[in-house]
């Protein structure tokens, strides 16, 4: 099995009687006999509250960052000012998911399993923010991989270590909390998309709203039909955008099926097509997916969708469809004034359609307590009023997004 790996590198000092079943550790005492996680450790000392809620509850994985991982952040002068805001609670209990998930029940297929995360402030999503868990390279060792907010990987170096309310596994790099459409849009270069959502008074829609999946066209994509969206009215431009959300349904890749078709904010439905190993929303090709926000999730496409046309998928060809027929290439009316991001945080989100294909193909695993099911019942979120929207999170957040992320700012 692909997590021997993992299962030796547990062996570390301090760790070897947790492996046993007669002596396995508190949720304490773990922390406080494994070296590497005495950052971790002091942290949680300076958060006794969120000490005591791990320490009563059942049935829990922590994804616990290492030293190095907390190194660059701890140092930080501004973890006074997070502690003191409460950034530091969100983000240590979004490091932890409501449910026993061992590294062999995690599969290539990403699963996305609710944390304790369920701030308002943070995110709205239904049931509180998710983490994907998926297997990366399985046929070559493996990495067991967590998708975290702004299109953050961290990798699982230490696994399954045991303890009397559930199991630890020794995180890379810190998790980053998602940000809300809008930055994200940003920090992803689709500044046309975030252009286009100011222009049309849609930000803080997409960015409030609980629950949603949101198709994002590139650049290109806009520049492609450049012509078209020229003298398009403000009504026109948000009919278009109503066109790439789902409203009341946070999609995660593993949840879309073939053939299935999804009703848009803006009425009319879309309609989702799996083939070759690819995905498409109408005629546009996902080319990165599962990218969380605070609100849902996000999936970037190849071209921009239009409610009026009916073209199908063709997976044979490369270049992007064009939807609108007639439409040229031509500047796009919405960046100026928008602001570029820096080529470091592009490039933690550029790349991720690996995760595309297989994450359509099989059913989330119940174990995780996934995503899926609180998705099913279509609960109502809570949202009470004068709760503070997750806008104001988000400086914060990026600030904790592992080393490089940070390194880099
Ligand atoms: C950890 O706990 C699980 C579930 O109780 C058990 O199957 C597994 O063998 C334990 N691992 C170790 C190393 O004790
Ligand atoms: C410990 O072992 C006993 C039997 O030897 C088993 O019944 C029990 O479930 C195990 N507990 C854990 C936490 O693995
Ligand atoms: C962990 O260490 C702290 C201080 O070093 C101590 O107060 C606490 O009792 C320890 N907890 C356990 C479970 O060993
Ligand atoms: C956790 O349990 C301890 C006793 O074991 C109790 O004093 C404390 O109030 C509990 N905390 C929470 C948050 O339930
Ligand atoms: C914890 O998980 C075990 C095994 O899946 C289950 O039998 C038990 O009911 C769960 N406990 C709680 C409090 O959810
Ligand atoms: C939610 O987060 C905000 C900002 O960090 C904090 O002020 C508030 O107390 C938190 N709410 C709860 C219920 O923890
Ligand atoms: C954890 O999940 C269980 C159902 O599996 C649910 O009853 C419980 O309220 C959840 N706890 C939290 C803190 O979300
Ligand atoms: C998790 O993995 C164990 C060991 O491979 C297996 O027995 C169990 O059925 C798996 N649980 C789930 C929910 O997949
Ligand atoms: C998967 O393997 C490739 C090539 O060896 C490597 O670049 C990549 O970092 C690996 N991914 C993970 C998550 O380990
Ligand atoms: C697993 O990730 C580490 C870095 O975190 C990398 O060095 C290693 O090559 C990866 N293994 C595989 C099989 O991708
Ligand atoms: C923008 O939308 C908000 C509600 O989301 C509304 O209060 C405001 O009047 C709108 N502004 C314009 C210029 O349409
Ligand atoms: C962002 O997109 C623009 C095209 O719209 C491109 O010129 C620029 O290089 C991209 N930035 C990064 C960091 O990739």
């Amino acid at each position: 099995m692909q997590f021997k790996t993992f299962l030796t590198a547990a062996a570390i000092a301090g760790l070897a009687s947790a492996q046993s079943n007669d002596t396995t550790p508190s949720l304490a005492a773990a922390l406080n006999s494994t070296s590497d996680l005495s950052s971790l450790n002091t942290l949680l000392g300076q958060n006794p509250d969120i000490l005591n809620t791990l320490a009563n509850a059942t049935n829990i994985t922590i994804f616990a960052p290492s030293n190095s991982a907390f190194e660059s952040i701890l140092n930080s002068p501004d973890v006074q000012a997070l502690q003191a805001d409460g950034t530091v609670a969100a983000l240590l209990t979004y490091h932890v998911l409501n449910g026993t998930v061992y590294a062999e029940n995690i599969t290539s297929t990403p699963t996305f399993a609710h944390t304790l995360l369920s701030n308002e402030t943070y995110s709205t999503v239904t049931g509180g923010q998710v983490v994907g868990v998926r297997l990366v390279n399985g046929t070559d060792g493996g990495n067991v991989t967590v998708i975290s907010g702004f299109g953050q990987r961290s990798n699982v170096v230490t696994a399954n270590v045991n303890v009397t309310n559930g199991v630890v596994h020794i995180i890379d790099q810190v998790l980053t909390i998602p940000g809300n459409v809008s930055s994200t849009a940003l920090a992803a270069n689709l500044t046309a998309l975030a252009g286009a959502l100011q222009a049309t008074n849609l930000t803080d829609t997409l960015d409030t709203t609980p629950d949603i999946t949101v198709f994002a066209p590139t650049n290109a994509a806009f520049e492609d039909i450049g012509s078209a969206l020229a003298n398009l009215t403000v009504e026109q431009a948000s009919a278009i955008l109503g066109y790439h959300v789902i409203n009341g349904t946070v999609a995660y890749s593993s949840l879309l099926s073939n053939g299935s078709s999804v009703d848009t904010l803006a009425g009319p439905p879309v309609n989702i097509t799996i083939e070759d190993g690819e995905v498409f929303v109408n005629s546009a090709r996902v080319i990165a997916a599962d990218i969380l926000v605070s609100g849902g999730v996000v999936h970037v496409i190849d071209s921009v969708l239009n409610p009026n046309s009916t073209l199908t998928p063709n997976p044979d060809e490369d270049e992007p469809a064009v939807a609108y027929s007639g439409a040229s290439s031509g500047a796009v009316p919405y960046t100026s004034g928008i602001t570029a991001p820096t080529a470091t945080t592009y490039s933690n989100l550029a790349s991720t359609t690996d995760a595309v294909a297989e994450g359509y193909t099989a059913a989330p695993s119940d174990a995780l307590n996934s995503a899926s099911e609180s998705a099913a019942t279509g609960a109502s979120s809570t949202s009470s009023a004068g709760a503070a929207m997750p806008t104001g999170a988000i400086g914060a957040a990026a600030l904790f997004g592992g080393a490089a992320w940070l390194a880099n700012l």
